[in-house]
C-alpha cells in the first residue's frame, strides 16, 4: 500500500503574488492538478493527502470530486507541511512525498521510486549536475566539490512509513528535503534516475518553460 503526500502549502513568493504556487495554472490546470493527473496513472498509489495553505483547504477539497484525496492545512516550512501530511496517512507501509511545484514528473519516476522501495528504506530520484558547483562565502569561492559526486535531487521521494515517521522529530529550518531526515537517522538513501521533466517551478522563467512544454513548443 502506497500513500502519496503532495506538498502544496508554500506561498511561492517568487512567482504569483496572492496565489499559492501550487494553484497557479499552466495549460488550464493547476500545478497541483497536473500532479494528481499523473498520480492517477500510478496504480499502486492507494491514498493521497494534499497539503495546502490553511486558507485554501475548503476550496481545494471542493475542487477534488469524489474523495480523490484528503486535504489538510500545511505548516510554516515544507518540512512542517510534510509532518501534517504524514499525520493523515492511514493504511500505507510506503509513502511518497512530492512537491506540487514539480508538475511534470512522469509516472515512470513514481514507479521507479516505488519499485526500489521493495528493498530500500528510502529512495530519491536524481539527475546529474551539469554545472560546476562551488561553495561561496562572502563572495569568495571556498570549495569546489568533484562534480562526478553531485546529483540534483527531485521528488517524489519514497520511504517506508516507519522510517520517515521516526526521523521527523520536531522542526528544523535546515531541512530542505525529506531524505535529509532519514540520512541523519543513519538510514541509507537509494538513488534512482529522475527526469529532466522533474524540474521545480520557482521563478517566472520556470513558469514560462512549463507553459511552453504544455503548449508543445
Ligand atoms: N511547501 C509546503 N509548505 C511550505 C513550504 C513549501 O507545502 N510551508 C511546498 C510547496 O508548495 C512546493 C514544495 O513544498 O510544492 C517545494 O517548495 P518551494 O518550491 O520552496 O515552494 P514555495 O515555498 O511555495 O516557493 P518559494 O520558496 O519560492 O517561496
Ligand atoms: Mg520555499
Amino acid at each position: 500500500m502506497t500513500a502519496l503526500i503532495l506538498v502544496a502549502a508554500g506561498s511561492g513568493t517568487r512567482l504569483a503574488a496572492g496565489v499559492p504556487k501550487a494553484l497557479v495554472e499552466v495549460g488550464g490546470r493547476s500545478l497541483l492538478q497536473h500532479c494528481l493527473d499523473t498520480a492517477a496513472k500510478v496504480s499502486r498509489i492507494s491514498e493521497i493527502v494534499v497539503v495546502v495553505p490553511a486558507a485554501h483547504v475548503a476550496e481545494v477539497a471542493a475542487s477534488l470530486h469524489g474523495g480523490q484525496a484528503d486535504v489538510v492545512a500545511g505548516g510554516q516550512t515544507r518540512d512542517a507541511s510534510v509532518r501534517e501530511g504524514l499525520a493523515q496517512v492511514r493504511n500505507a507501509d510506503v509513502v511518497l512525498v512530492h512537491d506540487a511545484a514539480r508538475p511534470f514528473v512522469p509516472a515512470e519516476v513514481y514507479e521507479r521510486v516505488i519499485d526500489a522501495l521493495v528493498d530500500a528504506q528510502a529512495v530519491v530520484p536524481a539527475v546529474p549536475v551539469v554545472d560546476t558547483i562551488k561553495r561561496v562565502r562572502d563572495g569568495i569561492v571556498v570549495d569546489t566539490p568533484q562534480r562526478d559526486d553531485l546529483v540534483a535531487v527531485q521528488t517524489p521521494q519514497g520511504f517506508r512509513v516507519g522510517a520517515l515517521l521516526a526521523a521527523h522529530d520536531g522542526d528544523d529550518p535546515g531541512v530542505t528535503d525529506d531524505a535529509m531526515r532519514v540520512e541523519r537517522a543513519g538510514i541509507p538513501v537509494r538513488v534512482v534516475a529522475g527526469s529532466p521533466h522533474g524540474f521545480k517551478i520557482t521563478t517566472p522563467f520556470d513558469l514560462a518553460v512549463a507553459t511552453a512544454m504544455v503548449e508543445g513548443h
